[in-house]
């Protein structure tokens, strides 16, 4: 049960109400090229223009260091929201000072204004208590819906619920009651796909994951730490040495607790990563030296869709492969697809590089829920507390 109080719990109309969303969306040329997280926010911003709220909208885009920089100015997601909701937005370039809170003045019920970027002040990511009374007095009530920031403890999701009146927006709990009804009731056999590069990035989810999953998939550049620990050799395969100890343990704890582990028998080689590639099928045992794992194989694809075949409950985080290259893509467009066909599990997606594997299969519709957390649904899943979610009013 989710255990904050939401935006549908407080009077908003006529009232000032500052969101924090993740409108951190990738950009090229000045252009949002995926614009899931826009979308993701509108309904609590509809909500609110629609009960009367005049809505100040603050995220951060990027990692700029503490002072303006062009190349992450929120001005071009501007113009995504406002085609999205079908309204003026107003877009100031200040996050706090006098034109932002000139602009707020001027604001009217059921308006929406946006501020720059909030990483172009150093008091941001410092949550810095000046600078956190300075943005909260833009406003009356703060609403959190920056699920994919959650995990931060920064001005804009942690220090402002000092000054202001603090809810969970709709994105927010959504996220939050979907990834921990997963964890705890999962319909059987729940099957977690995990892939990316790094086992490092993961092992907490796992470790937690590991308690409640019946079949465990472990691709993408990952799989290598623990093939190494299972005594393969993986040429030049990503490999992180430090984490092969670890990779040990989980390995013995996935046996005593029964869990299926799927690790690739086979694997798509290749000498480079680039995309006229001459690739090579070998299985685990026999990667050349001189050559490295890029993608799972097609009889690794096969057991993996047969599992997914079967589940009830779904979760899969990080691609099979280097899926952004075409020798490398089928075992993240196969297991996308298999996801996709089991229309009777709950299926849960999470991680940019899974969400966008998604994007690029046209599956994105296909699935139960699609997850706009990197970090904080991993911080989530491994039990972590969330910062922006712990700083909200309780029940
Ligand atoms: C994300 O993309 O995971 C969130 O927007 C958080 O971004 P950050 O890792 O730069 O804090």
């Amino acid at each position: 049960m989710f255990d904050k109080k939401t935006v549908r719990e407080v009077d908003v109309r006529g009232k000032r109400v500052l969101v924090r969303v993740d409108f951190n969306v990738p950009l090229s040329e000045g252009t949002v090229t995926d614009d899931t997280r826009v979308r993701a926010s509108l309904p609590t911003v509809r909500y609110l223009i629609d009960h009367g709220a005049r809505v100040i909208l603050v995220s951060h885009l990027g990692r700029p260091k503490g002072r303006p920089d062009a190349q992450f100015s929120l001005r071009p997601v501007r113009r995504v929201l406002q085609r999205l909701v079908g309204r003026n937005v107003v877009f100031i370039d200040q996050t706090v000072g006098k034109e932002a809170t000139e602009a707020v003045e001027r604001m009217v019920d059921g308006e929406i204004l946006m501020l720059e970027n909030v990483r172009f002040s150093p008091g941001e990511k410092e949550n810095d208590p000046e600078f956190a009374k300075e943005l909260a007095s833009l406003a009356d009530i703060y609403v959190d819906d920056a699920f994919g920031a959650a995990h931060r403890a920064h001005a804009s999701t942690v220090g402002v619920t000092t000054h202001l009146p603090a809810y969970a927006g709709m994105l927010l709990a959504r996220e939050v009651e979907t990834l921990t009804e997963m964890l705890a009731h999962p319909g059987h056999p729940f099957v977690a796909i995990l892939g990316g590069s790094k086992v490092s990035d993961k092992f907490g989810v796992i470790d937690r994951l590991l308690e409640s999953v019946d079949t465990l998939v472990i691709g993408g550049g990952m799989c290598f730490t623990l093939l190494v620990a299972m005594g393969a050799e993986v040429g030049k395969s990503l490999v992180e040495p430090d984490w092969v100890e670890p990779a040990k343990q989980m390995l013995e704890k996935a046996s005593e607790r029964g869990v299926e582990l799927i690790l690739p028998v086979d694997l798509v080689v290749a000498d480079a990563m680039v995309e006229d590639a001459e690739t090579k099928i070998v299985g685990r045992g026999e990667i050349p030296a001189n050559t490295m794992g890029l993608d799972i194989g097609p009889t690794t694809v096969e057991l993996v869709k047969g599992a997914i075949s079967q589940a009830k409950t779904i979760f899969w985080n990080g691609p099979m492969g280097v899926f952004e290259l075409t020798p490398f893509e089928n075992g993240t467009r196969e297991v996308a697809l298999a996801v996709a066909r089991n229309n009777r599990a709950v299926s849960v997606v999470g991680g940019g590089d899974s969400v966008a594997a998604l994007r690029k299969f046209g599956l994105e519709e296909r699935v139960t829920f699609v997850s706009t957390g990197g970090g904080a649904s991993m911080r989530l899943l491994e039990g972590s507390e969330l910062p922006g979610l712990e700083a909200l009013l309780d029940k």
